[in-house]
């Protein structure tokens, strides 16, 4: 199939390759001629495990090709898919002049049946939305000749294993309002062998909004039983293991931490309390989720003040960035937050992160950036670990214990054990589950 991708984001670029690598001949198309420049060079600019030799791969067997004329691109698909940025505003609405923007172009340069597909996250309603202003901005001469339909197909993968997600789907989501936008989005998503649920468009939308903020309200309410667990002397992870175990709950999403970031829960949270507001819905639940979110950066805060006393001075080493492991994604990222609450209490910050340090640059200022974990750890009075990446489970404790000023760990994403961690001679802090008192 021809397929148009327009914005060449994380879920644009992920779902054109993915798309081509399925067979389709894909055009990825996006106004920032910058970023065109440089994906045409395969300079791929997110850090996502194994995109870059889908990518390669196809555009070297000519399914795949950038373009920032994104109207011509408009032209020559058959399928269009909108994966426009929605950033949130002030209000906690999701921003969708982008996506009004293609719809109008997609108007402008309409040639022949389109079916427009959001891929975005976005509103309820954005479908009708679109529907509404491709109708209006249709040249006259152009609106008996052509047809078009719009659907929505929300994107579930997540940061760090987008192309896997993409590929092994528990589930695609398809709204559409006619059987012919439904026959090709069926036949687009055959190859992938999942489940399909085939709805309207509004319940498409919902569902997306529903899913994450769903999964939001998991990681919250294991934060908040952390807060339990650690009044009264109980473990969270061993509560976890056993509610995960009955299948009506499930493990998953359950790690209690430092909370959840990234460039989609606070966003679609702060979207989804917006929408239902406006249909009259006081949605509490949500509302409380995201508090106990931003409660877990305080508390890790906390933690780290009960264990130095006074921050002034205090030499404290962070590992990790990023939202979370396998990403160099830095948006909303819990640490992000924990250090600029630190910086602002006077201690002075090192960190490491194996992805994300090139962005750190630009956004932490008076922050030492270290070449790894020992030159972090190096004369530090603590260690903070506020991203679980793999390398950071097996460090050299014997070492670290050496090169520390005190040894302190506190461990915002439970990764240690810590028993192991006090035989090592460390003191360690966790989430829900601290050996003290
Ligand atoms: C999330 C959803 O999981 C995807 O299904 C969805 O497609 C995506 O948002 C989106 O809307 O685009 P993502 O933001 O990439 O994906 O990351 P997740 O793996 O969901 O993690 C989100 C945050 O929750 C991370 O900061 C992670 O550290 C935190 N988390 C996750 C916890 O604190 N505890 C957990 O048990 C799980």
């Amino acid at each position: 199939m021809n397929i148009t991708i327009i914005g060449t984001g994380y879920v644009g670029l992920v779902t054109g390759a993915c798309l081509a690598d399925l067979g389709n001949k894909v055009t990825c198309a996006d106004n920032d001629k910058t970023k065109i420049a440089a994906l045409k060079k395969m300079i791929i600019p997110i850090y996502e495990p194994g995109l870059e030799d889908v990518v390669r791969r196809n555009a070297r067997e000519k399914r795949l090709n950038f373009t920032s004329d994104v109207k011509e691109a408009i032209k020559k698909a058959e399928i269009i898919f909108i994966a426009v940025g929605t950033p949130s505003l002030d209000n906690g609405e999701a921003d969708l002049t982008g996506v009004e923007n293609v719809a109008k172009t997609i108007a402008q340069n309409m040639n022949g049946y389109k079916l427009i597909v959001e891929k975005s996250t976005v509103p309820v309603e954005t479908g009708s939305w679109v529907e509404h202003t491709i109708r209006v901005n249709l040249p006259k001469s152009k609106k008996a000749k052509f047809k078009f339909d719009v659907a929505s197909n929300p994107e579930f993968l997540r940061e760090g294993q987008a192309i896997n997600d993409f590929m092994n789907p528990d589930r695609i989501v398809i709204g559409v309002e006619s059987e012919t936008a439904k026959n090709l989005l069926l036949e687009l998503y055959r190859p992938l062998n999942t489940t399909i649920i085939v709805t309207d468009i509004k319940s498409a939308e919902i569902i997306k909004h529903a899913s994450n903020s769903f999964l939001a309200v998991k990681i919250s309410f294991i934060n908040a039983i952390s807060r339990v667990c650690e009044s009264t002397g109980a473990d969270v992870v061993k509560v976890a293991e056993g509610m995960g175990l009955d299948k009506r709950i499930g493990r998953a999403f359950l790690d209690a931490g430092i909370g959840y970031g990234g460039s989609c829960f606070p966003k679609d949270l702060d979207a989804f309390i917006t929408i239902a507001k406006k249909n009259g819905y006081d949605f509490q639940l949500l509302k409380a989720t995201r508090d106990v979110n931003d409660s877990q950066k305080k508390l890790l805060v906390k933690k780290i003040k009960d264990a130095l006393w006074l921050l002034k001075d205090k030499q404290i080493g962070v590992l990790g960035l990023s939202f979370k492991p396998n990403t160099d994604d830095l948006r909303s990222a819990p640490a992000i937050e924990i250090i600029k609450q630190l910086q602002a209490e006077g201690a002075k910050i090192k960190a490491f992160d194996p992805q994300s340090m090139d962005k750190a640059k630009n956004i932490l200022p008076g922050v030492k950036l270290c070449k790894d974990v020992y030159e972090t750890a190096r004369n530090s009075d603590c260690l903070v670990i506020a991203t679980e990446w793999n390398e950071f489970k097996k460090l050299d404790l014997r070492a670290l214990k050496k090169i520390m000023l005190q040894p302190i760990i506190v461990d915002g994403r439970n990764i240690y054990d810590p028993k192991e961690m006090l035989n090592s001679g460390f003191r360690y802090i966790g989430i829900g589950r601290t050996l003290e008192k």
